[in-house]
């Protein structure tokens, strides 16, 4: 199970691409073509969107779940760019369940920021908020529903009926027979994919084959646990795995939070840790902190612990994965929020406010460490041949110092954007666990 532990963009898909080399399914259970994950192999960069990120790993079946909301037009044109880049090698299947993404939800999408005057979420246009709502209210379609022709230009009609008050503001609505004419296309492409997913994965545990979850966003992105409302429209922690993928919660052994060794938000909303200097835009630079989906400049800060106190608790969190270590590389020292000086004064240790106007006033209160030497090539090579024990004495510290100020062991270091710049922890250091042996990423 993978999960992002701060905003999104943790480096989700490239552990995810790491870790499936073990695995026999990868699974996404929610999100939509708001999420980009960027994968490095051999030096080739990949951003997927709607597509797993195992998808490069041939033995590897990768289903884009119940839970998503999809945009079958971007889904089209996904499969065919990785078709033609030849790296469409694992099996792909799509979940009869996922809700379509139409048009009308990205004006919808568009219409409301606008409306939200100077309070914007700063989505990423893609329509995620408004198909999501549609989902719960009963209107939204689905996968299933492309095979049928004639009942999907009924329940276009009906949805259709829902948003003509956009209209009556001045825009243009698409009209039902183009929509219905779009969808047709893609259903050409997308049918051979189009399946119930839920009994392939329930018969795979029945095998006792390995399934990893694939989270988009981040915990704080979720939409009750997040920063509301400056927050994605779905559930991103653990919980929304099991509903989002129809596998039973009794199932996972391994929850990886995966989290940055500072912090990044793209988009609106509280940040305690961002740093708005020289520092903020030097890691912002080295970490080419841009959108992989918008191209949007993320907002960059310290790492924050009082975050993944949290996110280790509602995601029960077996272990972390640190992601971008390099990128701090070279600072004479770091700092790390250990906690926030609330509006009244009071310390805040592992439950940020839940009102975002009150997250936006927290204190932080940070630790300061000894920063770690830059990642040259030579250090990345050596460790990528000794291993942990060739990771720099100083950053060894900063991970053992987040392993027991959150109580959760970094057993996952990822010190570049490549597959290979990846280096497991043995499960005594920074503290006991369970081995992650069975995890041995690195190879296709
Ligand atoms: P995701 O949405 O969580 O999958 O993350 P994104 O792909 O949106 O953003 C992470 C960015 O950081 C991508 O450009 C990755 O290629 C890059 N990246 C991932 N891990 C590392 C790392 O350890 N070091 C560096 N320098 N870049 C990394
Ligand atoms: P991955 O999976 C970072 C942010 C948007 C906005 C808010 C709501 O790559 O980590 P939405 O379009 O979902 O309605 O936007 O959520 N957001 C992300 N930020 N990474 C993502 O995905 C994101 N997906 C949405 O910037 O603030
Ligand atoms: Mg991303």
């Amino acid at each position: 199970m993978i999960i992002g532990a701060q905003f999104g963009d943790e480096g989700k898909g490239k552990i995810t691409d790491y870790l499936s080399a073990a695995a026999n399914w990868v699974v996404r259970f929610q999100g939509g073509p708001n999420a980009g994950h960027t994968l490095v192999v051999d030096g080739r960069r990949i951003v997927l969107h709607q597509v797993p990120s195992s998808i490069l790993r041939e033995r590897c079946a990768a289903v884009s779940g119940p839970g998503m909301v999809i945009s079958p037009t971007d889904m089209v044109e996904e499969i065919r760019q990785l078709g033609e880049a030849g790296i469409l090698r694992g099996s792909l299947h799509i979940s009869e369940r996922a809700h379509l993404i139409l048009p009308w939800h990205r004006m919808e999408d568009a219409w409301e920021e606008e409306m939200r005057g100077g309070q914007p979420t700063g989505t990423t246009m893609r329509g995620i908020g408004p198909t999501y709502r549609d989902r719960v209210g009963r209107w939204g379609l689905r996968m299933a529903d492309l095979s049928r022709p004639r009942l999907l230009k009924e329940k276009l009609e009906r949805l259709y009926a829902t948003k003509t008050h956009i209209e009556k503001k001045g825009r243009t609505l698409a009209s039902v027979g183009d929509v219905a004419d779009e969808l047709t296309a893609a259903s050409e492409v997308l049918a051979p994919y189009i399946r119930p997913t839920e009994p392939l994965l329930w018969k795979a545990l029945d095998r006792g084959e390995n399934i990893l979850l694939e989270g988009a966003q981040g915990t704080f992105l979720d939409i009750d646990f997040g920063s509301y409302p400056f927050t994605t429209s779905s559930h991103t922690v653990l919980a929304g795995a099991f509903s989002g993928s129809g596998i039973p919660p009794h199932t996972p052994e391994e929850v990886i939070g995966i989290t940055k060794s500072y912090t990044t938000r793209v988009g609106n909303g509280p940040f305690p840790t961002e740093l708005t200097d020289e520092i903020g835009e030097r890691i912002r630079e080295k970490g080419g902190e841009k959108g992989s989906t918008t191209g949007r400049a993320r907002r960059c800060g310290w790492l924050d612990l009082v975050m993944l106190r949290y996110s280790s608790r509602i995601n029960s969190l077996s272990s972390f994965a640190v992601t971008k270590v390099d990128v701090l590389g070279g600072e004479e020292s770091v700092k790390v929020c250990v906690g926030y000086k609330g509006k009244d004064g009071a310390a805040i240790e592992d439950y940020p406010p839940t009102l975002a106007e009150d997250m936006a006033l927290v204190e932080p209160i940070y630790e300061v460490r000894p920063g770690w030497p830059e990642f040259t090539q030579q250090l990345k090579e050596k460790i990528r041949e000794e291993g942990w024990q060739a990771i720099p004495a100083e950053l060894g510290s900063y991970l053992a110092f987040v392993s027991q100020e959150t109580g959760t062991p970094v057993r996952l270091v990822s010190f570049g954007p490549d597959r290979e710049d990846t280096v497991l922890l043995p499960p005594a250091l920074p503290h006991g666990g369970r081995p992650l042996s069975e995890w041995k990423g690195g190879s296709a």
